[in-house]
């Protein structure tokens, strides 16, 4: 989509973020470049910057060159990533040089978590902001404005752990199909993960508020939402609503063609949420992401997952007897400390046994404050590298045979994209496979049948199936 739509600040919000003490030209002339690492929430957290940012005038631009503030939101799941903060700090010293009005800042995970190491090792950077603070983003860029030389740098890291989550979706454009964060946070303290260390304590957004967000991104011509947390499952909203009781009241009471959800725990994963979307495969895609990390119930209970092997294949037992056509997808780690041969042939056995049309593999990295990267027996790099070669050469094999059942079938596309060369149109099916194909830009967000003509794992092309 590239129409310009109506400005953020004129939609009813329920809970407007805080503009006290802010002069809202402090934007005007200044274009604000935001670099995103990481994951879909990151993505999210970065529009809603955008639309802050917006609102006090800032010019948002697409390169770093054009750009009066820089910011980087950053991810820090695995070293790489928090490697790649740092590497890209570095790659505006010259602009700096050239332009020492310049502000740069890092929010983020990252930001969170490294705020005093960024801040002295790091003089390019100008302030620092964490999770919790991207509210604040217009007030403490206004405080880095009115910063003088010699004067500290602004660092705005604080959780607001006790202040409830009522905070509205900032989306400028959201285009046919968007995001929407139902919980932010997590509590469950898997032993390599850091996210319970970077963005805080788990808390549910009221119901109510979910459904107003999504009323007005159906106005604005919304046909999709994929309700966003950590962890979906242990939403707790208010009067004793559970994840399940939500999913029900979105399809129920809202306009939206079509419903996604992410990132599921299994552990939380229960009959009475396959029975909501069961009910209502109308709306709710029969797509689910639940990641097993491991196969192996030693390793399983070493990362702090809370359920066993056997327990996993128990509830995706359950998803398939219940939703027969279910899609399913998982993200895992190998070379978790310890790990043997034959436990990471259990994984191997696993993604088999389960066949899964995606997977998102990674090499575990140790992250600061975890339990696990205080355990000894640390898995050597090179075994590391040649497992995953391994899990992906299997899968890989696996899942061509597996998205060969698609040829020849149709597909309900929903239009997202007006692609610029070749095949003209892009959009997701409802087993969220990217679907390319011709056809006329006026299609852009209908949904239209496409008979898929060619199924690789990670596209499909196919052609548009004309009524007769
Ligand atoms: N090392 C490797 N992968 C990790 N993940 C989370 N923490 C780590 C880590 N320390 C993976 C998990 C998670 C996904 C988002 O990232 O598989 O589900
Ligand atoms: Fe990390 Fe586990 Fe929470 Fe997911 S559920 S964010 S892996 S601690």
């Amino acid at each position: 989509m590239t129409q310009r739509e109506t400005p953020t600040e004129t939609f009813e919000f329920l809970n407007k973020p805080s503009q006290n003490a802010l002069n809202h030209d402090i934007g005007k002339g200044r274009g604000v470049f935001i670099s995103t690492y990481g994951c879909q929430m990151n993505v999210n957290d970065s529009e809603r910057m955008y639309s802050l940012l917006e609102m006090s005038n800032f010019t948002p631009v697409s390169t770093p060159e054009e750009a009066s503030l820089i910011i980087i939101n950053s991810c820090s799941i695995r070293e790489k990533a928090v490697h790649k903060v740092y590497s890209e700090v570095g790659t505006y010293r010259p602009l700096k040089q050239k332009k020492p009005e310049l502000l740069i800042g890092v929010g983020g995970c990252v930001g969170q978590q490294e705020k005093d190491k960024l801040m002295k090792n790091h003089p390019l950077i100008d302030f620092v902001f964490g999770t919790d603070a991207i509210d604040e983003l217009p007030q403490t860029i206004q405080q880095a404005l009115g910063r003088s030389r010699g004067d500290s740098k602004i660092v705005n890291a604080q959780f607001h752990h006790r202040e409830p989550y009522h905070v509205d979706t900032l989306v400028r454009n959201p285009g046919v199909a968007t995001f929407v964060n139902i919980t932010k946070g997590c509590d469950n303290f898997c032993s390599f993960c850091v996210v319970p260390f970077t963005r805080g304590r788990e808390k549910s957004r009221p119901v109510s508020h979910v459904l107003n967000d999504i009323h007005l991104l159906t106005k604005r011509g919304v046909k999709e939402v994929t309700l966003l947390g950590q962890n979906v499952n242990s939403y707790e909203g208010d009067c004793g609503t559970d994840f399940a009781d939500l999913l029900k009241k979105v399809a129920v009471e809202t306009d939206l063609q079509r419903i996604r959800f992410t990132t599921s725990h299994p552990k939380d994963f229960n009959q009475k949420l396959m029975t909501v979307m069961a009910d209502h495969t109308d709306k709710i895609c029969e797509y689910i992401h639940l990641p097993f990390q491991s196969g192996n119930s030693r390793i399983l209970e070493l990362m702090n997952r809370g359920y066993s092997r056997e327990e996993y294949l128990d509830k995706i037992k359950m998803i398939k007897e219940t939703l027969p056509n279910v899609v399913l997808s998982s993200d895992i780690i190998v070379g978790f400390p310890g790990e043997t041969e034959s436990e990471f042939q259990q994984t191997i056995d696993m993604v088999e046994e389960v066949g899964y049309e995606t997977i998102f593999a990674f090499k575990y990295s140790p992250r600061p404050n975890t339990k696990a990267a205080k355990l000894t027996e640390q898995v050597d790099e090179a075994i590391k590298t040649e497992r995953l070669n391994r899990l992906f050469d299997r899968h890989e094999a696996m899942a061509f045979e597996m998205v060969k059942k698609y040829e020849g079938q149709t597909l309900e596309v929903l239009v997202e994209k007006v692609e610029t060369g070749g095949l003209k149109l892009s959009g997701r099916s409802r087993q969220n496979k990217l679907v390319f194909f011709e056809g006329p830009e006026s299609l852009l967000g209908q949904m239209v049948p496409v008979k898929i003509i060619r199924a690789m794992p990670a596209v499909f092309r196919g052609e548009i199936v004309v009524p007769s």
